[in-house]
């Protein structure tokens, strides 16, 4: 099968399957990464699944300097998903390098480190502190979109020339990177653009949608950052991510795309696959069940083989037709 051919319909007979896929410069094992903010900075998952055994370990987003994140409670369930309000909440870099990622390249875990700033130049700083690391670090995931900090209301990822900006001051890192965006703007598609202009070698599609819940009893936000809300994800973003990662596909079919939102088992894996996706990450399910994102992993293999799908990469934008 060539590539944006349709998979055939199941069957019992299972074809050999490689997994192996590239998201831009970077080759990954497999298509299966963890997703930033819910596998912790070091090994945390690592007594659930075997770390070595995903395409990458994304870690929670750090900044250089150390980092309180928001008042509690910062989580808040809700039908089909939960909002966070962490607020980036870290040791920086400087720890992270010495205490964490020893333990992430002791578990033989491909590593992408992401990074986030409150100005171009906490951005530039972090990439900066990620040069000449461990090669088990690949890739840096360049976080502009996160909705916890000011409220969201002035993220970089809602801007394609703040973007960009961003993107083109993480050259220091010297490593691939790719610029985690927002679908809580109709510019994604410019946005994705700007940042690939600037350096970005991929676009990781989406972070979380701008979210609040109210405690009717207390006639009050739940979430300790009060007026500020947090970011929504789990199953309820998992349409949204599908339709930003097809859209950004079809007008930039070129931009390598890691797909997240709301995937809890294959099926929605080769679902962001086919939208357009060269690979996917796993983060809300985990919460639930740790082992999730290894459980995609080998549903993803094991549905290529029963459709006849010989590589995992063939799937890609297989739904446009
Ligand atoms: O608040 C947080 O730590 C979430 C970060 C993000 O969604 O990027």
């Amino acid at each position: 099968m060539g590539r944006s051919s349709t998979p055939r319909a199941a069957g019992t007979e299972g074809v050999a399957v490689d997994p192996a896929v590239r998201v831009g410069s970077v080759s990954l094992s497999n298509a299966v990464m963890t997703a930033s903010g819910t596998s912790g900075h070091g090994d945390e998952l690592g007594r659930y699944l075997d770390l070595g055994a995903l395409g990458a370990v994304v870690v929670k987003s750090m900044m250089a300097e150390p980092w309180p994140g928001n008042p509690a409670p910062r989580l808040a369930p809700v039908p089909a998903g939960m909002l966070n309000s962490v607020g980036l909440q870290g040791d920086g870099i400087g720890h992270w390098l010495d205490r964490e990622l020893p333990d992430l390249r002791a578990a033989g875990a491909t590593v992408v480190a992401s990074i986030w700033g409150r100005h171009v130049q906490d951005y530039e700083r972090a990439a900066g502190a990620l040069q000449g690391a461990d090669p088990a670090v690949v890739a840096v995931e360049v976080n502009l979109s996160c909705p916890n900090l000011d409220g969201g209301k002035h993220l970089f990822a809602h801007d394609p020339r703040a973007a960009a900006e961003v993107v083109e001051a993480c050259g220091a890192a010297g490593l691939p990177r790719w610029a985690k965006l927002s679908a809580n703007t109709d510019r994604v598609v410019e946005v994705a653009a700007s940042v690939a202009e600037a350096g970005a070698e991929a676009v990781t599609l989406v972070n979380t949608l701008l979210g609040m819940v109210i405690d009717p009893d207390r006639a009050a936000p739940v979430l300790g950052s009060g007026p500020a809300g947090g970011g929504l994800s789990g199953p309820a973003i998992h349409p949204v991510a599908v339709r930003t990662v097809f859209d950004v596909h079809a007008a930039l079919p070129g931009l390598p795309i890691v797909g997240v939102g709301g995937i809890v088992d294959a099926r929605g894996a080769v679902e962001m696959i086919m939208a357009g996706a060269d690979a996917v990450q796993v983060g809300t399910a985990s919460f639930a069940e740790p082992r999730t994102a290894d459980m995609v992993r080998t549903g993803l293999e094991h549905w290529c083989s029963t459709h006849g799908v010989r590589a995992v990469a063939e799937l890609k934008g297989c739904a446009h037709g």
